[in-house]
């Protein structure tokens, strides 16, 4: 367990939305809860990696540190308040980040020279800050009638976008040499723990909702409207996620050399980039180790394996199953027996510590089936928390979709048929972002993200 919160863990944040308008305190208090957790992260690195590039598909870390304050002063100063903010050509330099398909099209934009020194940026950052305190406090920030402030857009934009950024900031440190992070004071490694013994659940056929009704969030992304209710026929699912101990099996029978796990594209993939075993694993003498955020450990049996969608779908295949479909972890996780539908998979109370492994518990995951207390009412653990889960759904917009004023963008750039959804939440998943509508995505062979997955079979 770490110390990286704002907050006591055991309470919940109080939410920006009160009786329909903006909390303006909780919003400030939000806001500098991300600011100090970003800072938090920020400070683990060695000066040294600044102006490095962990994920050759993403900016160098400078990018990130300007970033954040930037695009928070883009989209509520200067679009919603229709003001100029601090600095024209840094906002310009931190305004968007990249998601090229190969390294090829991760054009750099220069090299060390191209960026502002660190000090310049954090100069940039405390400038921003300072801005928006004072327009959370102060200025019209909740409008009708202008589209980035309708129902206070831009201020939760804003908001979830940093929390979203802390956990991609994550898997980037994840990649760097362990000799370049410092461990924060006071965390302990995640304990190991045995995997659980894997059985299935056959769920009836019945129905699901699908995104949020506007009314009904305090905020949500344009890709979680409108909310509609879809038939889901019967299956099966895993209670548990994958565990490394299962995904070994896979990769000792030979998985990754047989493409008949894999789809053409995908076995492609592999024999193009050499891939042998999940990117989070290493092998040394013979023997497997995980990769964690500051410690090369043993191989945790238990813990989720974390995976691209393409070897999670070969596995799934191979074990004579599929990945299961956005429709369906709705229905595993927010369905009940009964017909109705809960907020979360364990009930109504909101996410703490009890049920799940998220918002900042570890910086790795925990043994599978570890919080019983969150597992949903047909007995399936981990739905929230402990990696996100891969559905074999392409990410698309639902009807009534329209871009967000705020944000345009945010969705509409990846309706292309490259992206799988992924639902649930991973450990470094802020207790903000957790409702049953959010939906995260991702290319199929991207494999830094703390993903996981569990197996699905039709019934007849
Ligand atoms: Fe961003």
């Amino acid at each position: 367990m770490n110390s990286l919160h704002g907050t006591d863990p055991s309470d919940s944040p109080r939410s920006a939305r009160s009786a329909g308008a903006l909390d303006r305190q909780a919003a400030l208090e939000w806001y500098r809860r991300n600011r100090a957790r970003s800072a938090q992260l920020f400070d683990m690195l060695s000066e040294g990696c600044y102006f490095s590039r962990p994920i050759a598909l993403r900016n160098p870390i400078v990018f990130y540190e300007g970033h954040l304050p930037g695009f928070s002063v883009n989209t509520l100063i200067k679009k919603g308040l229709g003001r100029s903010a601090v600095d024209a050509r840094l906002e310009e330099i931190f305004a968007r980040g990249i998601d090229p398909e190969d390294e090829q099209g991760a054009t750099p934009r220069g090299g060390v020279g191209a960026w502002p020194g660190r000090h310049a940026v954090r100069q940039f950052a405390d400038a921003c800050d300072h801005l928006i305190e004072h327009a959370l406090l102060h200025d019209p920030v909740e409008r009708a009638g202008v589209p980035v402030l309708e129902r206070a857009e831009g201020v939760f934009t804003m908001l979830e976008h940093e929390a979203m950024h802390q956990e991609t900031l994550l898997y980037m440190w994840h990649r760097l040499p362990l000799a370049d992070k410092t461990r924060p004071v006071g965390d302990v490694p995640s304990p190991q723990g045995d995997p659980p013994a894997q059985r299935r659940v056959a769920i009836p056929g019945g129905t699901a909702t699908l995104g949020a009704r506007r009314d009904e969030v305090a905020f949500g992304w344009d890709n979680e409207f409108e909310a509609h209710v879809v038939h889901v026929p019967a299956f099966e699912i895993d209670v548990h996620d994958v565990t490394n101990a299962a995904f070994l099996e896979f990769v000792d029978a030979g998985g990754y050399g047989d493409p008949r796990w894999w789809t053409d594209e995908d076995f492609a993939w592999v024999q193009r980039h050499g891939v042998r075993h999940p990117q989070f694993w290493e092998q040394r003498d013979g023997a497997w180790l995980w990769r964690g955020q500051f410690d090369l450990l043993p191989l945790p049996a238990g813990w989720p394996v974390y995976v691209s969608h393409a070897e999670a779908s070969a596995f799934a295949r191979w074990r004579g199953a599929r990945l299961p479909t956005e429709a369906e972890f709705h229905r595993a996780a927010y369905g009940t027996p009964g017909g109705g539908e809960r907020s979360y998979p364990w009930g109504e109370a909101p996410p703490d510590r009890t049920r799940g492994h998220f918002d900042f518990a570890g910086w790795d995951p925990v043994a599978a089936g570890a919080f019983p207390a969150g597992a949903s009412a047909w007995g399936i653990h981990d739905l929230v928390g402990n990696g996100w889960e891969w559905t074999s759904t392409v990410f698309a917009p639902f009807d009534g979709f329209r871009p967000m004023p705020s944000y345009p963008e945010y969705s509409a750039e990846f309706f292309d048929g490259q992206h799988y959804v992924l639902k649930g939440a991973s450990p470094v998943t802020a207790r903000e972002l957790i409702r049953a509508s959010f939906r995260n995505w991702f290319r199929p062979h991207y494999p830094y993200v703390y993903a996981t997955f569990r197996c699905a079979r039709s019934l007849p």
